[in-house]
């Protein structure tokens, strides 16, 4: 089976292929390396010993699109390609609909002309907003999204269950990540933030490499027992199987379906910072900062339904997360540079 997996060359993407091509699946990547590196790619070759396809194309170049679907034969697309950033997305946000929600659109546009109807979806847990109480589930209502970000995920969401609706010999699986960290044992490949990085992992182990001088913690005043924020991380290999048995469940041809992928167990800012310590031996020096807008004081999965539907569960813990994740950035202080 040949799977297109747009934005390939990201952290999530590359861990992905990886497991695909570990699970002689063919791959074929159309990445355009606005936040990735080609090198990655390059990786996951030489780990896996088998080749991969890639294409440097935007999902906005539509004809460039349906190129890549003229000479493959491709049977189902893992679509990760988008922008990421929260913060980013609040000062530009025609930039992220445009970039987000016309690249879904040429996809799936490109996708019905070549009637390919299996896609698997990388949404995020911030489709759950504010007011719904943790463990979060695939059927509480949906959230306001607090940044454009968090919308274009809403919004993207909504296209896929609309042309369901519309169309249902679609099949569709919408994966709701929580907060994806950790690498691949090899140290090979990993986290590679462009600039200087907003998301907790990056920021712990670039100060453990000497990058960055302290980490700044987002206050210490929410209801949790050590008053920093809880969320639910999750080792990137463990979600990235977790597509691999998306894909095996659109195969028996169930519509449109929505999973967790979590852990189920929500850790605090301050046990993840002494997590890492223990693992990587290195002092992590922080103070303690007001709150950072738009922080939830808790957010974790009930992973239980894809347990029960997918057999997936996610089995790397939190030390295993942070002894990965800080191999990786040890073997590559500068990320793929
Ligand atoms: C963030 C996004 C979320 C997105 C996800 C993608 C926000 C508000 N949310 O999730 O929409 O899907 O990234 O990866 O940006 N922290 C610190 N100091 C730091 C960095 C983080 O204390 O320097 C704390 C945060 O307050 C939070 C926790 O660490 O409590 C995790 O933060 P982060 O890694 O940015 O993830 P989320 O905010 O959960």
């Amino acid at each position: 089976m040949k799977i297109l997996v747009t934005g390939g060359a990201g952290f999530i993407g590359s861990h992905t292929c990886l497991e695909l091509m570990k699970a002689n699946y063919e791959v074929v990547v159309v990445d355009n390396l606005s936040n990735s590196k080609e090198e990655a790619l390059r990786r996951v070759q030489e780990i896996t010993g088998k080749s991969l396809g890639f294409y440097k194309v935007d999902l906005l170049d539509r004809l460039g699109l349906e190129k890549v679907f003229a000479e493959q034969e491709i049977d189902a697309v893992i679509h990760f390609a988008a922008f990421k950033a929260p913060g980013e997305s609040v000062e530009q946000p025609l930039r992220y609909y445009h970039n987000n929600l016309t690249g879904t659109l040429h996809l799936c546009q490109v996708m019905q002309t070549f009637q390919v109807k299996k896609m698997v979806f990388s949404s995020s847990a911030t489709v759950y907003g504010q007011n719904n109480n943790p463990p979060l589930q695939e059927d509480m209502p949906f959230g306001l999204a607090i940044n454009p970000y968090g919308w274009t995920k809403l919004m993207m969401e909504q296209i896929l269950r609309d042309l369901h609706t519309a169309d249902p010999s679609w099949n569709i699986a919408l994966l709701r990540y929580f907060n994806p960290v950790g690498a691949h044992p090899s140290g090979r490949i990993g986290e590679d933030p462009q600039g200087i990085p907003t998301n907790l992992m990056p920021v712990i182990t670039q100060v453990a490499i000497g990058r960055l001088e302290g980490l700044k913690v987002y206050g210490d005043d929410y209801p949790t027992p050590d008053g920093t924020c809880i969320r639910d991380y999750i080792h990137v290999v463990d979600l990235a199987i977790g597509h691999l048995k998306a894909l095996e469940k659109l195969s028996g041809h169930p519509g449109l379906v929505i999973y967790n992928l979590g852990t189920g167990e929500g850790s605090s800012v301050l046990e993840v910072i002494n997590a890492f310590e223990r693992a990587s031996g290195k002092p992590i020096p922080y103070e303690i900062v007001g709150r950072r807008v738009g922080d939830l004081p808790i957010s974790y999965a009930d992973p239980s339904k894809a347990g029960r539907e997918l057999g997936w569960e996610a089995i790397r813990g939190l030390d295993e997360m942070c002894a990965d994740a800080w191999r990786w950035q040890q073997l590559n202080p500068n990320g793929y540079d």
